[in-house]
């Protein structure tokens, strides 16, 4: 986006238009500002990133084709049952949620279960989703309070109390091996840390890796239920099993 932004500024001295000067350079500027951030949230160099590679061997992940072991699988009444007996539960959005649309429902569920008395709290990666802010825009046009939502930072070192993470449509932003695997495409990106808790719950359809294109050996730790299907119509389930 932002070379797009400079390029039309380029054209705009060249043709003498002034508005093409200005609107190019404030989407350039504007394109390489999201960029810098970006760059930071995965701990990559921005001159690496601007100047085509992604900071990283071209070498596949150690762990792909690797036999990882057994997922296990939960259904629907189960996971309202871990819910309804938890103390703390973390919600981890991701860009399965926004394809599904499924925050309504997330806030549905969040309600009930804080009238309940379980502390929810929302944990959100800043590079979730497709674009900054991707899941924060989404969780506000629900009505998810801001209170209860929180960034990675502020929430990481918190897992180790958290009783049950749901993790809905999030891959990439909660794989292990970002920080296990150097050989990893995501090799030193920041991730959301839910294994350190006593259960995580992962919704998606498949077994499909995330937009990085790796496994992720979260989905095979003991302490992780995978449960399948569109993230809309199992929270749907789980709401009404609550
Ligand atoms: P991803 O790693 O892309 O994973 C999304 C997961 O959602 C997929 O594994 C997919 O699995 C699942 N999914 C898709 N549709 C679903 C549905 N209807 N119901 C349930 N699950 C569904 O997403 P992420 O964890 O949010 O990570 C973001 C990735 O995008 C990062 O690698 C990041 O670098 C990259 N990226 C981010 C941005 C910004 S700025 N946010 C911009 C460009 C790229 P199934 O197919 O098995 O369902």
């Amino acid at each position: 986006n932002s070379y797009s932004g400079w390029a039309a500024s380029a054209t705009g001295f060249m043709l003498s238009n002034d508005l093409l000067i200005v609107t190019g350079a404030l989407v350039g500027s504007s394109g390489a500002i999201l960029s810098y951030i970006m760059c930071r949230a995965m701990n990559r160099h921005f001159l690496s990133v601007i100047a085509g590679g992604f900071g990283t061997t071209s070498g596949a992940s150690v762990t792909d084709g690797e036999d990882q072991g057994e997922v296990v699988s939960i259904d629907t009444t189960d996971t309202a049952e871990l819910l309804k007996n938890a103390k703390e539960v973390m919600i981890i959005p991701g860009y399965g949620m926004a394809v599904a649309q499924a925050q309504h429902i997330v806030h549905e569920i969040t309600r009930k279960l804080r009238d309940n008395g379980v502390n929810v709290r929302f944990g959100i990666h800043p590079v979730a989703g497709r674009m900054p802010g991707h899941m924060n825009v989404l969780l506000a046009e629900a009505k998810v309070p801001y209170d209860i939502v929180f960034e990675m930072d502020e929430i990481n070192d918190d897992f180790k109390n958290i009783d049950v993470s749901i993790v809905i449509g999030a891959n990439d932003i909660v794989n292990p091996s970002a920080l296990t695997d150097p050989d990893s495409p995501i090799a030193g990106m920041p991730v959301l840390e839910c294994w350190k808790g006593t259960t995580s719950i992962v919704l998606k359809r498949s077994m499909a890796t995330g937009y990085a294109g790796v496994q992720n050996p979260l989905f095979f730790e003991e302490n992780t239920r995978m449960l399948f299907g569109d993230a809309k119509e199992t929270l749907d389930e789980v709401l009404k099993a609550l």
